[in-house]
């Protein structure tokens, strides 16, 4: 895996993300297993609720392009005007709608403004997930 190229997919995609009412920017970068990447940005609406994070973004764009298998997300986010800023982790619903489509070893890698990164599984990030399996 390309981390390096996947982080800077990650910035870039920042970079377009629409957040006028949070000022807060996310940009995603998602690699199938076969090697490519899809991005995401977060997209804000004046009412609110249409709102989608950076990863859904991803994810939908990538899905809705065939791709099913997936190996691992580089997640960018914080204040759209400041240069530093921290880890941003995926909210309850994207790690969700992370588990619909990969499995427990499937990687999230959150870096900060300062290039650092730090690696967690979903099964980390969302433990005991909702499966409907009876
Ligand atoms: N946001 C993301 O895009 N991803 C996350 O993991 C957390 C939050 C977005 C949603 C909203 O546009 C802004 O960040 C502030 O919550």
């Amino acid at each position: 895996m390309n981390t390096k190229k996947l982080i800077e997919a990650a910035f870039a995609a920042r970079e377009r993300a629409y957040s006028p009412y949070s000022g807060f920017s996310v940009g995603a970068a998602l690699l199938t297993k076969s090697g490519r990447i899809y991005t995401g940005c977060n997209i804000e609406s004046v009412s609110f609720t249409p709102t989608c994070c950076a990863e859904r973004v991803a994810f939908f764009k990538a899905v809705s392009e065939g791709e099913r298998d997936f190996e691992a997300i580089a997640v960018v986010g914080g204040k759209t005007n400041d240069s530093a800023f921290g880890i941003c982790p995926p909210c309850g619903v994207c790690r969700q709608v992370m588990a619909e489509f990969c499995g427990e070893d499937f990687k999230i890698i959150l870096v900060d403004s300062m290039d650092n990164e730090s690696i967690y599984t979903l099964n980390e990030l969302l433990p005991m997930s909702f499966k409907n399996e009876i």
